[in-house]
């Protein structure tokens, strides 16, 4: 898959690892579009790089979802890359009954029911294209899961199987479909304040971009950064002592 010349949608475009995708897409001349749901983000995002095309958009909400298509549909007719990054993350304590999961079901449409309309609504679209993608930033923890944020790993388990799916279902046409597992990364997710660590347990952001980009080049449709690697492949292992 090229690099450059693409034009591309970030959602959650606004921080973190969306953001350094923004940056990093910019540098090699795709056209970018980002969306989120906080206005300040998007325009600070377009005062470092006034090239992008900012959108406020709840990916959560399927009205707020559908007018983000109509307005991409209309406007950026060269659109070939979707890129699945919008995401929560919430701990949940199930001891305490249902008190946690009054955000769950809001975790569970921007995780995994978001990409799973977007990427219904775009396709017709993509596949129009001569070389297309849909790139799904899962997480390690979809592999091994952390009990302290449960919907979250569930979630992300789910966002795996899809795109196992949607690649096989996609695999006849144009349209590629990645699926990027980072570590733990060092953003605001969740509220977290991490910091890259020396050991190369936590990721920067912009590690995770250079990732993303790379898979691309190389057309290397799922791909685990950092510890993340070592997760997947222990678990891989695991697997085959059950069954084998
Ligand atoms: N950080 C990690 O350790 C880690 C590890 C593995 C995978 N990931 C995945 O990486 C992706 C990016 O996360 P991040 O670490 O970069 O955290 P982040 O900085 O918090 O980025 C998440 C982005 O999603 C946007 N967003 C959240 N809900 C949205 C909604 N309903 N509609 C539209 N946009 C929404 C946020 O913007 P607004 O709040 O303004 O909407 C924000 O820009 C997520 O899918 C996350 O699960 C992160």
């Amino acid at each position: 898959m090229k690099t450059s010349g693409n034009t591309v949608l970030i959602t959650g475009g606004g921080t973190g690892i969306g953001l350094a995708l923004a940056e990093e897409l910019v540098r090699r001349d795709n056209k970018v579009i980002i969306c989120g749901r906080r206005r300040d983000r998007l325009r600070a995002a377009k005062k470092r790089m006034p090239q992008i095309h900012v959108r406020v958009c709840d990916v959560s909400v399927a009205r707020s979802r559908r007018a983000l298509v109509d307005w991409l549909l209309s406007e950026f007719r060269k659109l070939n890359l979707l890129i699945n990054n919008a995401g929560v993350q919430r701990s949940v304590d199930f001891l305490r009954g249902a008190r946690d999961l009054v955000h769950a079901d809001e975790e569970v449409a921007t995780n995994l029911t978001a990409p799973i309309h977007l990427s219904a609504l775009l396709i017709p679209h993509l596949r129009r294209k001569e070389e297309a993608a849909i790139v799904n930033i899962s997480s390690g923890l979809a592999f091994t899961p952390l009990a302290a944020v449960p919907v979250y790993c569930a979630t992300k388990a789910a966002v795996h199987s899809l795109s196992l799916c949607l690649r096989h279902q996609l695999r006849e046409t144009s349209v590629r479909v990645f699926e990027i597992v980072p570590p733990v990364v060092a953003t605001r997710l969740g509220g977290s304040r991490r910091r890259v660590d020396e050991g190369g347990y936590v990721m920067s952001p912009e590690a995770v971009a250079a990732g993303v980009l790379d898979a691309l080049q190389r057309n290397e449709e799922e791909v685990a950064l950092g510890a993340a690697a070592g997760l997947r492949a222990q678990r891989e292992a695991l697997f085959s002592a059950i069954n084998d």
